[in-house]
């Protein structure tokens, strides 16, 4: 082959790379960001990127575009490995249009979306676009339905994972929105449906671009996103880890990590971590920390509706999906926002084969108007729904109370809890001593002469009656009380049993979930 041939590809493939060209690349970095290169390099295993469609060009003879085209049209696509693990990746390039995305910018992600689903690989979107290419039309917003179409049909196949690295406005926000999991980062990436500016225009309200959609404003407010990072590269950090918990696909079983922690470990110190007042609280992840594997929990959603955990870790290896009633925040009630987000959790790990640990600590529902106008009846039932549907391995650990409705929808027997334990100190009821007690015994309290002491003895005798884990036991709703210090082994015997389990729900087109 005539060298000249072979040094027009080299050319052509160094354009590629330099994207919008070494002063934007410049402009890119002094705002803080890294490229779409970059980000790649950090994300995936070292040599591991096969990139596609780098000499793609956007096909517009409008507003002058016709003069300006740059290879790879804005978006850097391919595969690579995490962990020697196959993922598909897009990374959109600011630098070109402002990473707006065109007809063949979209058709680059498709092809990699598509490709992802037929071997059954994850795909991760590195998002920083201005959205629309304006210039392009109608044929742009063509390209984000084909993408939206390609994240519903792959949900529930193969994990999708977005990070927000810049500016996501308008309706670009629903492709990560429908993705699994939305990484932002403080201070340089926002998605709002419409900016500052409009909201100005609109509603007369003055406020910023990080007030509105920033990454905090997500991971507190909104619930939209579920890492809010420190910079791009913590961001890129925790998607690799997140990743290492997760399994390739919906047919695949989450990789096993084998650990020196022993998984029969006892841990003296659960005995005593429930305190004697059974309104006291205390911290549940001190819980997690010391049952899990390495203490190491990878925790989702942190800064929203703090009153339930969820996130992943393992248990003598395997990985594991928790969700837990936290009784430092709200008394671990559950809420609108804490249903929604342990709905989301809860079906996700079900899609893709991780097995449920539950630990229940819960009073119930919160009562009030603004959880009733909210529809605490319709969200709840989104927390009790997902926990019916699974079919994963579901064991669940009462630790404290389990009161009401609370205790049903928190993975009870009932709804196909695989192994239900209770610790010494469960108390499961309909609900509180004192409100049982009130309603019960009214007329009594009523006559009584002094009515603080029969309350008291009431409450007493309703305490020494209900709030313990034997008649739940007895009847086998429970399969054991045990020891607080033998948690870790129960849950890694019963994962192991639960290894192979199979269990079907009816064959359907879908169900219907209370949205
Ligand atoms: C074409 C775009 C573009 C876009 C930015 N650029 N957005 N080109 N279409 N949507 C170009 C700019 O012209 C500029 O090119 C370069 O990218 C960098 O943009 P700047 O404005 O200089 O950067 P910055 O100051 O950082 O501001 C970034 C920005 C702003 C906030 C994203 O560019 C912006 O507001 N863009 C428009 C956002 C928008 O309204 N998009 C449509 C949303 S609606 P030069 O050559 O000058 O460097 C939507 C609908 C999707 O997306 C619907 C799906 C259903």
């Amino acid at each position: 082959m005539p060298k000249d041939k072979i040094q027009q590809l080299k050319d052509l493939k160094e354009q590629a790379k330099l994207g919008g060209g070494q002063q934007r690349i410049d402009d890119q970095h002094k705002k803080g960001k890294l490229t779409a290169r970059e980000r790649i390099d950090l994300l995936l295993d070292k040599n591991s990127f096969v990139e596609t469609d780098m000499l793609v060009e956007h096909r517009s003879h409008d507003f002058g575009l016709e003069k300006q085209k740059f290879l790879g049209d804005g978006v850097v696509t391919g595969s690579g490995t995490i962990e020697g693990r196959l993922v598909f990746v897009f990374s959109q390039d600011f630098t070109v249009f402002g990473g707006s995305l065109s007809e063949a910018h979209a058709e680059k992600i498709c092809k990699i979306m598509d490709r992802a689903m037929k071997v059954g690989a994850p795909v991760i979107g590195l998002n920083d676009s201005g959205g629309a290419r304006i210039q392009e039309g109608v044929v742009s917003l063509g390209g984000y339905a084909d993408i939206f179409l390609r994240n519903t049909l792959a949900s529930g196949v193969v994990p999708q994972i977005s990070a927000v690295m810049g500016p996501c406005a308008g309706g670009a926000v629903y492709s990560p929105a429908i993705t699994d999991f939305v990484f932002m980062v403080k201070n340089t990436s926002y998605m709002y449906v419409t900016g500052p500016n409009v909201v100005k225009t609109v509603t007369h309200e003055t406020v910023t671009h990080e007030e509105l959609g920033g990454a905090v404003t997500h991971a507190t407010k909104s619930g939209v996103a579920h890492f809010a990072c420190e910079n791009e590269v913590d961001c890129i950090l925790r998607i690799r880890k997140l990743f290492s918990f997760i399994p390739s696909n919906n047919m695949d079983d989450p990789p096993i990590k084998l650990t020196q922690d022993d998984p029969n470990r006892r841990e003296e110190k659960l005995n005593t971590i429930i305190p004697d007042n059974p309104n006291k609280p205390y911290d549940i992840k001190d819980v997690i920390h010391l049952i899990v594997d390495d203490s190491d929990f990878f925790e989702v959603h942190e800064l929203y509706a703090q009153n339930i955990i969820v996130g992943f870790a393992r248990i003598g290896g395997y990985s594991v999906g928790i969700i837990a009633n936290q009784p430092a925040v709200l008394a671990g009630v559950l809420d609108n926002d804490s249903s929604i987000k342990g709905a989301r959790f809860v079906r996700f790990c079900d899609a893709f084969n991780i097995p449920l640990v539950v630990f229940e600590d819960v009073p119930g529902f919160l009562p009030g108007t603004e959880q009733e106008w909210r529809g605490i009846i319709k969200n709840g039932a989104k927390l009790l729904y997902a926990f019916c549907e699974a079919t994963v391995p579901k064991i669940t650990v009462i630790t404290r109370k389990a009161y009401g409705g609370a205790y049903d929808v928190m993975n009870s027997k009932h709804i196909r809890g695989d192994f239900n334990f209770g610790w010494p100190t469960a108390e499961i009821a309909v609900m509180g001593p004192k409100g049982a007690v009130e309603i019960i015994f009214k007329k009594e309290i009523e006559k009584a002469k002094d009515k603080e002491v029969a309350i008291q003895k009431k409450e007493e005798d309703f305490k020494e009656k209900f709030a313990n884990p034997y008649i739940a036991a007895a009847r086998g709703y429970l399969d054991d009380v045990i020891e607080p210090s033998e948690t870790r082994l129960h849950l890694y015997r019963g994962l192991k049993i639960l290894e192979n389990k199979v269990d079907l729900n009816p064959k359907k087109k879908h169900g219907n979930i209370p949205l």
